[in-house]
């Protein structure tokens, strides 16, 4: 079956026709729309925003659903997508419509009510730009303002539509699309310009955030979190002085040869009481801090929280949650705003909870950390120094000399899944995760591959335990946790278990709601003070986006889009099923909602499709090393997939040396996302990859046939 059919674009109808032109009606005075946006996100009845208002605390002030009335929740509508790929959006709704995208940066606007569409845009992303991705090809949302949608697209571009026909205004390529950079962040609107950032510090970029005209797509700045290379120069940007007063110094060796890292691929938030915006900055490239920079130096501004002026894109101050990152630690991880009551004072603070497992209160004032502590079990670091404002870590932390596992892993302790804060219950609702991974030197000398993941570490062990029982024993240590906490005491409050990482986004109300999905297709709503769970439904699909609400002719609505991917699940080899995933699904629910739960597509995973021929141990091993070099990414390590992409154990093409051939080295799948290896394999090596992929593929068989005696 195929399971990426043609998208076919649907024509504008009914609105289109009212509105022509509007675009421009209202863009005679750019601050005349300025002030028309942030009246739109001060009314609770839209969500216009990403993250619902400027200071991103997802909490819907809306109290028609409640904690007491939520039994009546039922579905309204649903609209299929047709991708099975990441579904990371947070929808927006605008006077009765929904804009939803959805992966490979595709849009759509529905109408609130009754889910017609009304319209659809494909930028038609060059399929084999999903192979830059490190992260599947997610999109987590669009910006709206004056008339216009904007989204960034996979392949680097920001593309403004006009909002009630979905026709294109203006488009911009905002990276070096000859590189790996990808976009899957929302971007966000201030002061009549469109700021946006990028990803691809896995593979290789040096990252940056791009502020444009709203109306016109002209760059008006472009901050660098990073130096480039010493032999070019300035940049002729923003960033050029801080770079070179305080970041310059920090970085050592040839880092700038893969760019560094430091990708803002996801916050970027505007204080609009102290006009300023903050961007959460990326780890490093390569992860390994010996291999990047010599093992010296802080390497400013990765992992770190900076603040820019929002006209001018000049530097105000910036906190560095993990100096001299050598774990994968972001902190892209969404910022919520709030002024919080400490030690009696009324405090305006930036909230944040990286990959790194910490919990951070900040002044906004000036960046200075007010308190620190872990949200879920850490062991890199045993806590913060609040006068240096940088970690304790353990000793053995940097895996110098020896192989080191680390809680959280790169995964991250909390990922892009947004948070919410309830100004209500005064507690911050994180979707945390507890993960492990082992990092270690590589025992060769580090040499770029352009194009491909260059992380500065071996690989070779990090495939997952053939024997059952070990197998299980890691499993058992990664498990995901809703934690309700206490920005002020540092201290959770409540707390919910599940059994895998990777749950949904989250979403606060009025109603002392929290509500959240699971990667097992569980949509819960929780009281918000006291984490009881008053109300669930199982949607057929795993569930990683936040919920949001709003109104619609006076009727309270939820809606969430449904579907699995990114990076834990395309990674991973402890996801919960490897059978191929539904197509993704936007959710809309309200009181009375009397609409079928639609009958979601099952797919068996099928057997374990080994080729009969034998392949020697030595190409088996070498096939494993390129395997865990290349394609873990994507079919997870050991060949044991999520499902989004095909577990490469059961597959036809596992049995014919010539359709495996023709798939890695041919390309014959480019256009659905499988580029052709040819630059980084030889015929030999795909060869020598399939005999390590049936070699797990009889070890499947086995354990089918034992577990079916
Ligand atoms: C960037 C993600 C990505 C990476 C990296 C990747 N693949 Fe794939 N691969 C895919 C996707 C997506 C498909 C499914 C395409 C489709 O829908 O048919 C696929 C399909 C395949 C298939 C065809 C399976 C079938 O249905 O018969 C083979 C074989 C394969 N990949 C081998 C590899 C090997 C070997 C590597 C490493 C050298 C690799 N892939 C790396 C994304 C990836």
């Amino acid at each position: 079956m195929n399971r990426h059919a043609g998208f076919s674009a649907i024509a504008a109808v009914a609105l289109a026709l009212t509105a022509s032109g509007c675009s421009n009606s209202s863009a005679a005075s750019g601050e005349a729309a300025w002030d028309k946006l942030q009246e739109l996100v001060a009314d609770p009845g839209d969500w216009v925003t990403y993250g619902g208002t400027f200071d991103e605390q997802r909490f819907s002030p809306l109290d028609q659903i409640t904690d007491a009335n939520i039994g009546g929740l039922g579905l309204a509508w649903s609209h299929e997508f047709d991708t099975n790929r990441a579904q990371q959006s947070t929808p927006l709704e605008y006077q009765g419509v929904i804009y939803v995208t959805t992966a490979w940066s595709k849009v759509f606007a529905l109408e609130a009510k009754s889910g017609k569409v009304l319209w659809s845009y494909d930028p038609e992303v060059p399929r084999e730009f999903g192979a830059k991705g490190c992260c599947d090809v997610g999109n987590r949302g669009a910006a709206i303002y004056d008339g216009k949608l904007y989204f960034g697209a996979f392949d680097g571009r920001l593309i403004a539509l006009d909002i009630k026909t979905g026709k294109p205004v203006w488009s911009v390529v905002t990276v070096d699309q000859s590189k790996t950079y990808t976009i899957t962040g929302a971007p966000r609107i201030v002061k009549g310009k469109v700021v946006i950032g990028n990803g691809g510090a896995e593979l290789g970029a040096r990252g940056y955030v791009t502020a444009y005209d709203a109306q016109t797509g002209k760059q008006v700045w472009r901050f660098y979190t990073v130096p480039g290379n010493p032999a070019d120069g300035p940049d002729n940007a923003a960033s050029d002085k801080v770079l070179a007063e305080k970041a310059d110094k920090t970085w050592f060796g040839d880092y700038w040869k893969t760019g560094g890292g430091g990708t803002v691929w996801d916050t970027i938030v505007y204080d609009r009481e102290l006009d300023q915006l903050y961007i959460g900055v990326g780890n490093g490239s390569p992860w390994n801090h010996k291999v990047r920079s010599e093992g010296k130096g802080d390497n400013l501004f990765l992992s770190s929280i900076v603040a820019l002026d929002p006209d001018t894109g000049a530097y105000r101050w910036h906190y560095q949650e993990t100096p001299g990152d050598t774990w994968d630690y972001t902190a892209t991880q969404g910022i919520t705003l709030a002024t919080l009551k400490i030690d009696g004072e009324p405090r305006k603070v930036l909230m944040h909870a990286p990959k790194n497992g910490f919990f951070f209160v900040i002044d906004r004032k000036d960046g200075k950390l007010l308190s620190a502590r872990n949200f879920v079990k850490v062991n890199w670091a045993t806590g913060y120094d609040l006068k240096t404002g940088r970690p304790i870590e353990d000793p053995k932390a940097r895996y110098e000399g020896a192989a080191y596992v680390a809680v959280p892993g790169a995964v991250g302790a909390h990922n892009w899944q947004p948070m919410a804060f309830s100004p209500k219950t005064g507690l911050v609702y994180i979707p945390a995760n507890n993960v492990l991974f082992g990092y270690e030197d590589p025992t060769e000398k580090f040499e770029v591959r352009p194009g491909r993941w260059n992380l500065g570490l071996k690989f070779k062990d990090t495939s997952p335990p053939d024997d059952p029982k070990a197998f299980q024993s890691v499993r058992d240590r990664l498990s995901g946790r809703l934690v309700a906490w206490n920005p002020v005491l540092q201290k959770e409050a409540w707390g919910f278990d599940y059994s895998e990482p990777w749950n949904g986004g989250v979403l606060t109300t009025a109603g002392n709601l929290v509500l959240q999905g699971d990667t097992k297709g569980n949509l819960r709503a929780f009281s918000a003070d006291s984490g009881k769970v008053v109300w669930s439904a199982n949607l057929g699909m795993a569930i990683m986006a936040p919920p949001v609400s709003f109104l619609v002719d006076g009727e309270q609505y939820i809606a969430v889009a449904g579907g699995y991917g990114g990076a834990y699940a395309l990674t991973s080899s402890y996801n919960d099923s490897p059978a191929p995933r539904p197509n993704g699904r936007l959710f809309v629910f309200k009181l009375g909602g009397k609409a079928k739960l639609p009958a979601i597509a099952k797919f068996d995973a099928g057997p374990a499709n080994p080729p009969a021929e034998s392949f020697s141990p030595a190409q088996v091993a070498h096939g494993k090393e390129l395997f865990e070099r290349d394609c873990w990414v994507c079919h997870g390590s050991g060949a044991i997939s999520s499902g989004v992409v095909p577990d490469l154990r059961r597959v036809g093409s596992l049995t014919s040396a010539e359709a495996w051939n023709a798939v890695v080295i041919g390309g014959a799948l480019q256009e659905r996302g499988m580029i052709s290896f040819k630059q980084y394999l030889s015929a030999k090596d795909a060869e020598d990859l399939r005999a390590y992929v049936a070699d797990r593929a009889k070890l499947l068989q086995k354990q089918e046939r034992e577990s079916s005696k």
